[in-house]
This record gives C-alpha cells, structure tokens and sequence, in this order.
C-alpha cells in the first residue's frame, strides 16, 4: 500500500490519461482483459529459472500453478526473471553473483507495478539472493523453493548429489572405482528436476527460509516432482495475495526471534555452513542485529536430529516422508529451542503450524531424547590469532579425532597450486599435517568458492587416510565433509594473519576451546606483515571490480557495503 492507503500498482494501472494508458495499453498486448486492471493485487513471481541452472528449471512449471493461485484469490499474477545461478556451473564461483541476483532483483520490484512477489529459487544462491532482495524491498513476500531432487540411486544404494562426487573422486583417485564407473554414476545420482538431495546449502536455505517463516510448512522438502510441491504452490499463490491485503511483510516475518529459529534449526538439521554467511547478509538487510558468535552460543543446547548425508545416512526424499521440517521444529517447540510466537507467511506463529506435525521415520527424524548426535556438536565459531574476525567449522561433518589437533602447516597460496603437486608421492605431508589454502575469500578468489574442502594428497588416501585438517579464508560445498576450518576472517587478501603463514608454522586447532592459533610470535607476524603486498586486483572494470571493492568479509555475510539496508517500495517518480 502507498501511504495514501491505495495498491502501489494503483498508480501505474489506475492513472488516468497518458501515463496509465500506456501502462494498460502496452500489458494488453499480452492478451490481458482489462478486468485485470480493476485494482486487484499485483503479483511478481520472480523466477530464477534458467536451462544454465539445472536445478531450477522446472520453476516455470512452479511458476503455473502459482499464478492459479493468485487468480483464484483475485490476484494479477505476473512472472518475471530473476538472474538464475546455477552453482555447478558459474565460475569462478556463483557466490560472486549472489549479491548481484539480489541488487538486481530488489530494483525489479521496486521499479515494478507490484504490490507483493512471490520467490521461486532453488540452487544455492538463489534463495538467500532472492530474501535478501526481498528484505530491502519490504514489499509482502512468500518464497516457493523448487524442492529437491529424488533420491539419487546408484547399484542398489542410494547416493547423495554432491556428497557422493566427493566419495566417487576419492575412490576413482585411490582405484577404487574406474572412470567408467563414475560416468555411470553421474546419471544415477542427478536423475529428477530439483536441487541437490542431501542436506547441502540447497536443502539448507530451502529450510531456513521455512524456518524463517518466509515459505509455508512443508515447502523446503516436497520434492520437486511431487504433486504436493504443485498443490503448495498454487496454495502460495493464494496466501501472497492475503498477505498484500494484511499488509505483512518481510520486516515483521524475519525478526530477531525467527533468525534465532532458523539457527537452531539449522543446528538440528546438520545444515550447511553457508547458512551462516547468508543468514548474517540477509540480517544486515533488515537491520536485524546477528553476529557469528549468534551461532556458535544459540546452536549448543540443540543436537542434530535430522539423519541426511552429509552428516548421517538418508536423503531429502526420506526426510519428506519423514514428516519433513515442521516435525523437527515440533520436536524443538517442545524443548522450548523455538520462539513459537514468531509469525509466518500462513499469519500465524510457527509454534502453531508445528504443533501437530507428525513424525512418520524415527530413524530419519531423531528425538531430542535420542538425537543423531548430541548437543554442541553444530557450527562452532572459532578465533585466535589466525582468524581475529572469526572463522567456523561444521563438527558434525569433522573428524572427532581431529577436533583439538597440533600441526604444522604446509602453505598453499591457491588450490590449483595444490593440486599441482598433491599426487606427487614426494610431496612433505602427513596425516598431522594441517593443509593451509588461502586467497580464496570474498576478495581473493574472488567470489568465496566452496574450494576449502581439497582432496586429501593421493600419497595418504593410498595410505587410507581419509581426513586431515584443512583451514581455508573459502568456503565449502553443504553436500561436503572433512574436518575443515572455513571462512577465515580477515580473508588473506585482505590482509588477514592467514596471509602470513608460512610452511613449517605450527597451528593448533582445539574446537572445543573455541580456538585457532598460529603459534608464532607478534613481532614475527609484524616482521612478515611488512614484507607483505596487496595481491593485484582481479579486474580492472565490471562487476568484479565493483564487488571486490565494496565486498565485506565472511563474519559480515559478504555483501556489499552499500547494499547492507533497506531502501523500502515507495513509487518511483513517472518514467513518461
Ligand atoms: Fe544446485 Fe546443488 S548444484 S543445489
């Protein structure tokens, strides 16, 4: 609404003489009634779909039976798209684009005939780009993820989109499996429309934004191809056009309280590490204060409940048929792990939408009386000398044995440098050795890539050594494991202590005390701080240089300085 009480669209669809005219008469070539003109809600439905974004492109066929919704409810639904990022794909890393799908489409709506958008992502990136987008629009907002893939099935097992490539490359390294085999496998495990199966950043962010209350119970794990993800998103299309009516927006859906939810939820789910940088950049957006420590000290009374890969055994599929997000949300209201006032896109608390959730799958779906793994095992946030701004690592994907671990560091400025020499069986490494790759921050890759998680040196995979600590400014894929230090802040190339290590250094990694320490000197660090250079820039025009001079660091969510607020969707001055 505009504040003289009117649809904002009102004043595009409702003017009278030249102006609305040519707003009419142009929508009309589209074969539109003028009925559609009478002053109902008009609705955007951003679409990220694009055949370069595998894991959306079936969101046109979302896209439908949203608008069914909306014209049932007595809406004008109009679609529009959205940069679609397609995270297999984009190089050097659809991270670099995260911000640039969420300036673009927070424009669109704002410069747009719109009075409420409805969100349709799926890849990583895309979610988080599109609520961020939405936050700093505040126009009435609902999300649809397009779900995840079906069970990928590979010889009678099942296997994980993501998880299982990083498996299926160990073991073709190690002559466990030949390359035939793993082309073979490639179609057995992405084999329906959807987003990766595990609980990787997709699966991830598809129920935090449940979590938020920004998508309706159930929509972060029908499947894609389920009819039910259909019959939601025709349902959403009805509900977006309540919330114009209401005039509930995003602001008073993604409070504090329901970041605080999103986080424990996100600790009980096992889920990825990119939901702490996405959840800080969309706090930023809304002028919600969150800060890493947030998810490190709100994450330790919640266990991880939900048994999916990376971090257990089953699929997004099972967890469906489990009972799917709403049953763990129940189990954590009943622990009191869960503002249930927090209001949701449906108009009422999410305490209420769970209250009955059932479970169906107790092997899937674990109590908090027997969880897949106890308290405190979640995100930790680290610091020390190594990482002054903080940098975390997912327990729960790590190695017990590795937790609190003394090495000395074998240094490498890039992963392709790594991979130059990690088949070498010369190459001065051992099972206590801690991996060192920097560079590969907001700034320095650029973009953040999910690099951080190398491939152990072939010479301790033939040996059977399956992980080893690795610290790295990047970060690393949700569908991946090892024990893993991530988003270091300051990133080396900014100038981070990372930037100053130097091979032979003794690290000491001890998460249960929260700490990572370089163990040299400050005059040492002093010393070769002054003999350190800015590395030149990545790009001399463009968007890359636009995003590597505003990008903030990892502990601020990588957004871009000056996209941190909300500019609000007050009517843009007439374009005629
Ligand atoms: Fe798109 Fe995994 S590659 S969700």
């Amino acid at each position: 609404m505009t504040a003289n009480g009117e649809l904002r669209s009102t004043q595009w669809f409702g003017a009278t003489g030249r102006t609305g005219m040519a707003h009419r008469s142009w929508m009309r070539s589209e074969g539109f009634t003028p009925e559609v003109f009478d002053g109902r809600p008009v609705i955007g439905i951003a679409t990220t779909w694009s055949e370069l974004a595998p894991c959306n492109v079936h969101l046109q066929r979302v896209a439908e039976s949203v608008k069914r919704g909306v014209w049932q409810a007595g809406g004008f639904p109009l679609e529009f798209p959205a940069m679609a990022l397609g995270e297999t794909l984009l190089r050097p890393t659809a991270m670099l684009y995260r911000n640039l799908l969420a300036m673009e489409a927070e424009e669109l709506m704002r410069a747009n005939p719109l009075d409420g958008v409805v969100l349709l992502s799926g890849c990583d990136k895309t979610t988080p780009g599109l609520l961020m987008a939405a936050a700093s629009v505040d126009l009435p907002a609902l999300m649809v993820t397009g779900g995840p893939m079906l069970n990928g099935k590979y010889r009678g097992t099942d296997v994980g989109s993501g998880t299982a490539v990083w498996r299926f490359e160990e073991d073709l390294v190690a002559g466990r499996m030949t390359q035939e085999e793993c082309v073979f496998a490639e179609g057995c495990m992405a084999r329906s429309n959807g987003h990766c199966m595990t609980m990787g950043t997709a699966s991830t962010m598809a129920s935090m934004a449940e979590a938020l209350g920004m998508q309706l119970p159930y929509s972060a794990t029908w499947p894609a191809v389920d009819a039910r993800r259909y019959e939601t998103a025709q349902r959403a299309g009805q509900v977006i056009v309540d919330l114009v009516r209401q005039e509930l927006r995003p602001s008073a859906i993604m409070t504090r309280a329901a970041f605080e939810n999103a986080i424990r939820v996100n600790a009980a789910i096992g889920g990825s590490t990119n939901a702490v940088i996405h959840l800080l950049a969309l706090a930023g957006r809304l002028g919600v204060p969150l800060s890493l420590d947030d998810f490190d000290v709100l994450a330790r009374d919640v266990p991880t409940l939900v048994n999916l890969q990376p971090n257990g055994q089953y699929l997004m599929e099972d967890f469906c048929y489990a009972g799917g997000l709403p049953a763990v949300m129940r189990e954590l209201a009943e622990a009191g792990l869960l503002h249930a006032e927090a209001i949701t896109v449906t108009g009422s608390g999410i305490g209420a939408n769970v209250a009955d959730a059932p479970c169906w799958n107790r092997e899937v779906i674990k109590t908090m009386g027997e969880p897949l793994q106890p308290a405190g095992t979640g995100t930790a946030v680290l610091r020390g000398n190594l990482a002054p701004g903080g940098a975390v690592i997912k327990q729960s994907a790590s190695s017990a044995h590795l937790l609190k671990h003394r090495g000395r560091a074998l240094v490498f400025d890039s992963p392709a440098d790594y991979y130059a020499v990690s088949n070498d069986p010369e190459l001065d490494v051992d099972e206590d050795t801690v991996l060192v790759i920097r560079y590969c921050g907001p700034r320095g890759y650029p973009g953040m890539p999910e690099v951080s998680n190398v491939a152990l040196p072939r010479k301790l995979l033939l040996r059977g050594v399956r992980d080893m600590v690795r610290i790295c400014d990047g970060r690393m894929s949700g569908t991946a494991y090892g024990t893993v230090v991530l988003h270091v802040a300051p990133e080396a190339a900014a100038g981070g202590p990372l930037a100053l290590v130097r091979t032979g250094d003794w690290i000491t990694l001890d998460v249960p005390d929260r700490t990572l320490t370089l163990e040299v000197s400050a005059e040492e660090l002093a010393e070769r701080r002054a003999a350190w250079s800015l590395p030149a820039p990545h790009a001399s025009r463009g968007w890359t240089r636009l995003y590597c001079e505003h990008v903030l660091q990892a502990d601020s969510g990588a957004d871009l300085d000056f996209l941190v607020g909300a500019s609000g969707h007050e009517v843009p001055r007439e374009s005629h």
